[in-house]
């Protein structure tokens, strides 16, 4: 893909990967996604953001070619994760001269991982600016957008925002710019879920000084640019709000049908109260899915058998990854079946920690489900529509 021009002096030099489809050996990417890198030409400098991942290095140097770049001063490097920084050892290689601007954590970072010459970076501040001439780089350091390195940096004359990582989305696209924002928000949110919602209340103070710039473009360094920050920004004011959904999100594996039933029951249940509710086959499920429903969710409830003396493997996985992703769900239990015995309910509640959910008293039975579960299923349903009344998103 070639250079594309966003403003005067201002051009996207990226790549798009529209064949990936897994990210930290973790994260689905069903759309793929791009890694963008930008080129800001001032009337005396010229600086490039970021660079690109290693796998794609060629386009990046393609498209500096391309644009006619005869060279570079700075590097500035917003995050130190390899899909950004991993062509920076080949663009120091072959701009010699070029210094890479970045915040003493991600100097340190990039000398460990990547092996870069410490002595080649300079050290910037929050608020910090750096002039090319008739533009100017304003720094902004937000730890925790994903790493605590991170950092955002704004073009003050042309109201141009470089976010990186932040108010990014994982998505293969032609368009320059989001065209049809019903098109990314999905993709956003998963992208929020997956990276950015376990830093909800760092990413609310940052967006306070955020609302202080008079932004215009907002250029993440994954999908498409945003000309004005507003539907980005006004789906993130949601997202970290500390609203919830009257919404239950169910993880579920069963091995012989019991935890099924039960898992049908209380969707069933929920559903005849008002509940909004979305079980989850851990089978099957793309854990991006997974994790957008976390999103809003004020109930989570695992239903898992026992195996051996423990939970399913498969629901110890889902239970880890809502307690590393840490939604701002209220509430908590757990439902399933067992044969002999074991500690699954109490190795579950144990693994929430980060969360620290209010738990509602678990349904976990002996064997297949009877008269006796459908009153338990339906004593929690009834528990999980009371707590969303008392919190007021259930009339
Ligand atoms: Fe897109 Fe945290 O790297």
């Amino acid at each position: 893909m070639t250079f594309r021009e966003i403003k005067p002096g201002i051009y996207w030099i990226g790549s798009i990967d529209w064949d990936r489809r897994l990210f930290d050996s973790l994260i689905p990417l069903p759309q793929g996604t791009s890694y963008n890198a930008y080129l800001v030409k001032g009337s005396e400098k010229t600086a490039l953001i970021d660079t690109v991942d290693p796998t794609k290095e060629y386009e990046l140097v393609q498209n500096l070619v391309r644009i006619g770049v005869d060279g570079i001063d700075y590097i500035i490097v917003n995050h130190a994760e390899q899909d950004h920084s991993g062509a920076l050892p080949m663009i120091l290689e072959l701009f010699p001269g070029a210094r890479v601007v970045t915040n003493e954590k991600c100097r340190d970072l990039l000398v460990a991982l990547l092996d870069i010459d410490g002595d080649r970076v300079d050290v910037i501040e929050d608020n910090d600016t750096l002039s090319l001439g008739d533009k100017t780089l304003q720094f902004l350091i937000t730890p925790w957008v994903h790493w605590p390195e991170t950092m955002l940096t704004y073009v003050q004359e042309s109201k141009v925002l470089f976010s990186c990582d932040l108010f990014g989305s994982h998505i293969a696209t032609s368009d320059l710019f989001v065209s049809d924002e019903r098109i990314v928000y999905s993709p956003s949110k998963r992208y929020y879920a997956e990276i950015m919602m376990p830093f909800r209340s760092s990413i609310k103070g940052h967006m306070e000084k955020l609302d202080k710039l008079p932004i215009g473009i907002v250029a993440p360094s994954h999908g498409p640019l945003y000309a004005t920050p507003d539907p980005i920004f006004s789906a993130y004011r949601d997202w970290i709000s500390d609203d919830v959904k009257n919404e239950v999100v169910i993880p579920y594996v069963s091995m012989h049908g019991s935890t099924e039933k039960m898992v049908n029951l209380l969707t069933e249940a929920l559903i005849a109260k008002g509940v909004g509710v979305a079980p989850y086959n851990l089978t099957v499920t793309d854990t991006g899915e997974l994790a957008m429903a976390l999103v809003d969710a004020a109930t989570v409830v695992i239903a898992t058998p026992t195996v051996l003396f423990g939970p399913h493997p498969q629901a110890v996985c889902a239970t880890y990854l809502v307690n590393l992703l840490r939604p701002k769900m209220r509430f908590a239990s757990v439902i399933g079946s067992y044969g002999w015995g074991g500690k699954t309910v109490e190795t579950l509640k144990g693994m929430l920690s980060s969360v620290k959910p209010e738990l509602l008293e678990p349904v976990y039975i002996r064997g297949a489900p009877g008269a006796e579960t459908v009153r338990e299923i339906e004593r929690l349903a009834e528990d999980i529509a009371k707590k969303h009344r008392e919190i007021g998103i259930l009339d």
